[in-house]
């Protein structure tokens, strides 16, 4: 399986990457613009190669994104990139609303169209998986 995961060089998705690479089978793309968040170090030991591909890229920049998708093909898209480390949005919201709001909307424009040009079992199979928080989801409702 082909995996597209954004935010790869973060707190959980260089774990995630180290984890796919090292105990499956599956290829991984690794999108990450590569912030102050970002931990290159994390994934130092993770060679680019037929299973790994790195991109320095910003899921904002809708042409990049639909080239990625158009020649990774991927089989699944898991969503980590993000503005996560909230107490930085009272000074800077910008930065919040352009990666978590717009980001993940160019993100999903992008893989509803390669979806789109899909078939058969790979079209049904094709997943997204958005992994955020409460300030993109909103509260659970107390039971
Ligand atoms: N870490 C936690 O405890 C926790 C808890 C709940 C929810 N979450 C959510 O899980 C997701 C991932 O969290 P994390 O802790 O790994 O985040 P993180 O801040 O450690 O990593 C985010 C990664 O996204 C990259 N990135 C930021 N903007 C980008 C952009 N525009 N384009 C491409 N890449 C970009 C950064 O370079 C960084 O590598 C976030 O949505 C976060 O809100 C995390």
């Amino acid at each position: 399986m082909k995996i597209l995961i954004t935010g790869g060089c973060g707190f959980i998705g260089s774990s995630l990457v180290r984890y796919l690479l090292t105990h499956t089978r599956h290829r991984v793309l690794n999108l990450d613009k590569l912030t102050y968040a970002a931990t290159l170090d994390s994934v130092q030991d993770v060679r680019e190669g037929e299973s790994y591909q790195f991109s320095q890229g910003d899921i904002c920049d809708s042409d990049s994104v639909d080239k990625l998708f158009s020649q990774f093909k991927p089989d699944a898209v898991v969503h980590l990139a993000a503005e996560s480390h909230v107490d930085r949005s009272i000074d800077g919201p910008a930065a919040f609303i352009q990666t978590n709001i717009v980001g993940t909307y160019t993100l999903l424009e992008a893989a509803r169209s390669y979806w789109q040009g899909l078939c058969g079992v790979q079209k049904a199979n094709f997943r997204f998986l958005h992994v955020s928080t409460d300030e993109v989801y909103g509260e659970l409702d107390l039971l």
